[in-house]
């Protein structure tokens, strides 16, 4: 090798080894090649293949008159999942047993959480927030433990309202209600808009909860198909909507659970204008829109929302804290009254003392710092994931390549069946999620949602590792 060749590449690792750490963050500037051959004594000609080579490899893209940027587009090896062809029919739904034996064969047992459901604990600010609950019970009074506003602590409120500006909503603090996450949330949505025996349009795949939600309201899904990066299919939804087969559509517009497909802004603007047109509810569960890997943060479909059809939830539970059980509601003017009355008739008010703590902590600390962290965290995860997933899987797998959020959904050959797949890699403690979880017509059942949700290490090597021996074992 040539001294230059060697230098370039010395380099261009380190770097790499800088983007890893976090010290040069997802959307971030490099210096510049002039900086780069000054402060290294480079030339500005392996200044040039320093960043060519980040480029090949992904971790950075050139942006005009500008400089080099932190991007992350790993060299993907495997073949993205083909968009869903979920069945035509509407179908009631019962996987509620499924997930019940997956949570007790969970409990009982320490595992490699390829399924964890949160970002890891190391990544959220957990000892501050616990701080924030010290010094909140220390300041408050024996009569803040009486009843408290049916819509929640009002200055809560008020900081969730100004946050949805990041996603270009206007939203004041009376348009907010506080909710027990956005499970609560969802389940007042959906009682709110349909009534048992009504078809809800979901995204075919789609998180079990919110299936789970549906099976125990005695509602039906229509699964319609959906496409690994833009989502939910709007000609086929719009076909739902004009037939009148659904009462109301249920979407996880970022960063789907597990697909991690993001709509983008203009699909989401014309289903605004789709809602509209057929005077068809939305139900919007943003859990995942802060947690985008790249520079920006996705609008939502509230965000085009001009009439009210769009009901829309978020939560804490991915960014700070899911034990604290804090998220929110924003029905809109068309649906607040049925939502507030569900909160009054259900739980009455979310517990105070959780939202105080949340609120202590937005008020001290630096929320977007926190944020930025963790979104360069799972940035950098989501490609060590995939990358190992490349590494010890069979060639014709196919692999998600979300740009936000914690999931990845895996498609295995046909003969893999991922439940037989659970229960070996529960075995060798390892936890994984199989595919049929997420949809009412026992499809996915060669598919698989792993979690990047956890730091890199080589337990987590050889979990992957291990689940790959497995599904090429079964393969035989
Ligand atoms: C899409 C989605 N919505 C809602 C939830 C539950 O969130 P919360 O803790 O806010 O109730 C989850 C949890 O995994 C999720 O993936």
């Amino acid at each position: 090798m040539k001294e230059d060749d060697f230098l370039y590449l010395q380099l261009a690792n380190k770097l790499e080894q800088l983007i890893i750490k976090g010290v040069y963050a997802v959307g971030e500037r490099l210096p510049s090649v002039r900086e780069l051959h000054q402060e290294h004594g480079v030339s500005i000609s392996t200044a040039l293949q320093v960043y060519g080579h980040l480029e090949k490899k992904g971790w950075i893209a050139a942006r005009e008159r500008s400089g080099y940027y932190v991007q992350l587009t790993p060299q993907q090896r495997l073949k993205l999942p083909a968009p869903s062809s979920p069945g035509p029919a509407a179908t009631l739904v019962k996987i509620n047993d499924q997930v019940r034996r997956i949570r007790e064969a969970r409990h009982s047992r320490k595992t490699i959480p390829l399924d964890a459901p949160t970002p890891a604990t190391e990544l959220l600010p957990h000892a501050k927030l616990h701080k924030a609950l010290l010094q909140t019970v220390r300041a408050h009074q024996a009569s803040d433990l009486q009843y408290s506003d049916l819509r929640g602590y009002e200055p809560l409120r008020r900081h969730i309202a100004r946050r949805c500006l990041t996603w270009k909503g206007t939203v004041t603090a009376s348009d907010v209600i506080i909710t027990n996450g956005s499970m609560e949330a969802m389940s007042f949505f959906l009682r709110a808009v349909a009534k048992p025996g009504d078809t809800i349009a979901i995204e075919s795949p789609t998180f079990f909860g919110i299936l789970m939600s549906i099976e125990s309201l005695g509602m039906k899904v229509l699964e319609i198909a959906t496409d690994p990066v833009t989502g939910i299919n709007l000609e086929k939804l719009e076909d739902a909507f004009r037939k009148k087969r659904v009462a109301a559509c249920l979407l996880i517009s970022n960063y789907n659970n597990p697909l991690g497909s993001c709509m983008p802004s203009a699909n989401k603007q014309a289903l605004a204008a789709l809602l509209h047109k057929y005077q068809v509810p939305l139900l919007e569960d943003d859990s995942f829109g802060e947690l985008h890997h790249g520079a920006e943060r996705p609008a939502t479909v509230k965000t085009y929302d001009r009439d009210g059809w769009v009901l829309y939830c978020s939560s804490f539970s991915k960014s700070l804290s899911a034990g604290l059980r804090i998220g929110w509601a924003i029905p809109g003017s068309r649906f607040d009254y049925q939502v507030e009355q569900l909160k009054f008739t259900t739980t009455f008010h979310t517990s105070l003392l959780p939202q105080l703590a949340i609120y202590h902590y937005l008020e001290h600390q630096r929320l977007d710092l926190h944020l930025k962290q963790l979104r360069n965290a799972l940035a950098i995860q989501t490609l060590q994931m995939a990358r190992a997933i490349q590494q010890y899987f069979p060639e014709d797998t196919a692999l998600t390549q979300p740009e936000g959020g914690f999931n990845l959904w895996i498609v295995l050959n046909k003969k893999i069946d991922t439940w037989e797949l659970y229960q070996q890699a529960l075995e060798h403690q390892i936890a994984v999620m199989p595919g049929s979880l997420f949809s009412s017509q026992q499809k996915y059942q060669n598919c698989l949602r792993v979690s990047s949700g956890i730091p890199w290490s080589e337990d987590l090597e050889w979990a992957v590792q291990t689940t790959g021996r497995l599904v090429k074992k079964m393969l035989k």
